[in-house]
């Protein structure tokens, strides 16, 4: 009895010890050395797991990309979160995903070319990271590179410009790391930090942001109703350039069309297969996006329907402008597929600070 009670009496001495030492971190020591910030996380679990409107439901039972081994968790994605925003995942602790992909900005960020751990520059422009679970075969990247949204997850971090960790330094760090043991318990029953479990969690969070609640949605839900204009652009949307609508490549109501695009874009870049092809992620919340396309040549939505974009403009390669007359409706229809709800939702930011 005495015995238990020393060794707890121990392990809160040690508790504490620790505690004590590492509560001012984040800020640099006397030594000059700077010990990591703590993540702050609510005292109940946010919620994850979602049912989401009849009309998103659809499209999720058609094109979810969930893997039978990874369901999305309240633990588990709240340690993805955790992970999305944590530095100390880069070689000089001062990127993170959340650097690249911004939740204010649509999980994009709004340069042409992102900028990696030691200011070097992404190859391509980043990619929003909006409904990746919509993309049926799963694989990412403009060239659908990475064979799943878990797979995707430790190539960031392995990156030379981007992250530029070994995976068998990425397990060291986050080992290293205070508040992952606990975190690692709650979401996979057991304190186990490998790279595969926190591949899996950073998928269950970036599988969790889903747009749900913008106009468009509410619409579709009939709850609220589009303006003339609105309901122009809707039909604008699925019918200009037909057989290849926008719809057809941007397929509503995610936005996103879950086949590999058929047909090659002029060359600027390998992509699909080395054939010049490119996916294009979800359109949610695209009007509000800037430095678009996989070079991210174009500045916006608007000047893309003006001046164009990367194409021949011979079907089935569209070079993306519109006659001047549409260009007001889809910019109006566009801007009712904004969620403001996912850009400042708890859940999703960033808990470093
Ligand atoms: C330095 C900037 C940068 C950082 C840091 C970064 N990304 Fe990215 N991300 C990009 C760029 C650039 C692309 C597109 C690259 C390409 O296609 O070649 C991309 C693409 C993606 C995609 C593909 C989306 C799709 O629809 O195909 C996902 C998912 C993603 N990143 C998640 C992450 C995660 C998770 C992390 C952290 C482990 C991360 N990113 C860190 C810049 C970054
Ligand atoms: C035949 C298929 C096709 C059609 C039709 C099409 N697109 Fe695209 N769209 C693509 C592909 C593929 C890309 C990515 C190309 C790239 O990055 O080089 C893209 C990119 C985009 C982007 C940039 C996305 C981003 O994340 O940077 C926007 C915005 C866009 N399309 C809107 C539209 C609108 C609006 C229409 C109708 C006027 C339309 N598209 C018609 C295939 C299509």
């Amino acid at each position: 009895m005495k015995r238990v009670c020393l060794s707890a009496c121990l392990v809160v001495t040690i508790v504490l010890f620790q505690y004590c030492s590492k509560k001012d971190s984040g800020t640099t020591t006397g030594t000059g050395t700077t010990t990591p910030a703590q993540p702050t996380l609510p005292g109940t679990t946010l919620n994850y797991v979602m049912t989401y409107p009849a009309h998103i439901q659809a499209a999720l039972l058609a094109n979810d990309n969930t893997p039978a081994d990874n369901a999305i968790t309240n633990d588990g994605a709240t340690l993805g979160r955790v992970l999305f925003y944590d530095k100390q995942l880069s070689k000089n602790n001062t990127v993170s995903c959340g650097s690249c992909h911004q939740q204010k900005l649509a999980f994009d960020d709004s340069s042409s070319l992102s900028k990696g751990f030691e200011g070097g520059s992404t190859d391509r422009n980043s990619m929003s990271i909006l409904n990746v679970r919509f993309y049926k075969s799963g694989k990412m990247f403009w060239d659908e590179r990475a064979a799943s949204v878990e797979k995707q997850a430790l190539q960031p971090i392995q990156n030379h410009t981007e992250m530029g960790l070994t995976l068998a330094e990425l397990e060291t760090k986050v080992k290293a790391l205070s508040y992952y043991p606990a975190l690692f318990q709650k979401a996979f029953g057991s304190t186990t930090i490998d790279s595969v479990l926190i591949a899996k969690a950073i998928a269950q969070f970036e599988r969790s942001i889903v747009t749900y609640q913008s106009k468009y949605d509410r619409v579709k839900q009939g709850l609220e109703t589009f303006t003339p204009l609105e309901a122009q652009g809707e039909q604008i949307y699925l019918t200009v350039g037909a057989p290849n609508t926008c719809n057809t490549c941007h397929t509503a109501p995610m936005f996103l069309n879950s086949q590999t695009p058929p047909f090659a874009f002029p060359a600027t870049d390998i992509g699909i297969n080395g054939q010049n092809r490119f996916k294009a992620g979800s359109l949610r919340n695209v009007a509000t996006r800037t430095s678009l396309f996989h070079k991210g040549t174009v500045a916006n939505v608007l000047a893309m329907f003006t001046a164009g974009a990367p194409g021949t403009g011979t079907a089935p390669i569209p070079a993306h402008s519109v006659a001047p007359q549409d260009v007001q409706p889809l910019m109006a229809f566009l801007n009712t597929l904004t969620d403001n709800t996912i850009i400042t939702e708890e859940k999703f930011s960033n808990p470093f600070k």
